[in-house]
């Protein structure tokens, strides 16, 4: 199975944005290690990210029928994207949602979350280990989808 790990706005300064928020892992050293755990559990993983809304659109949209199943960090749009929650919908693919920072442990405007709704879970406070519980948890999903 392939698997897309999907991050949006500002997490390409993971490392130096906000450490005692999100830790001094580099998006890089993120990447290597959901690309290192896929491996281990015979998912093949690659990873995107951009700032920007509508490529965040571009990049489910080009998923479909391409890979098994997605990770999604979709940063700050989280909290205001119809638009990202309507994708995600269209294209039929299981999607956990991941973040760094506990979301609910936060401010108000953290709380709400569009993507919740058209994902089959959520992961956020475990940090980077996040990620990698998430490939877990599609991994269970998408060996339940094969039986
Ligand atoms: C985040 C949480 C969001 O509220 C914030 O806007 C981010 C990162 C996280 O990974 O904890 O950019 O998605």
């Amino acid at each position: 199975h392939k698997i897309l790990v999907l991050n949006g706005p500002n997490l390409n300064l993971l490392g130096t944005r906000q450490p005692e928020v999100y830790g001094n892992e580099t998006l890089a050293m993120l990447e290597k290690r959901c690309i290192d755990h896929g491996t281990a559990l015979r998912l093949s993983v690659e990873c995107e990210q951009t700032n920007h809304e509508g490529a965040l659109l571009d990049a489910l949209h080009g998923a479909r029928g391409v890979y098994a199943g997605i990770i999604l960090n979709a940063g700050a749009y989280t909290h205001t994207s119809v638009a990202l929650m309507d994708a995600i919908y269209s294209i039929e693919l299981p999607t956990v949602e991941v973040h760094l920072s506990n979301i609910h442990a936060r401010e108000e405007f953290r709380h709400r979350s569009y993507i919740s709704r058209a994902a089959i879970g959520q992961i956020c406070g475990f940090g980077t280990q996040g990620y990698l519980m998430a490939l877990d948890a599609l991994k269970t999903h998408l060996t339940k989808d094969d039986a």
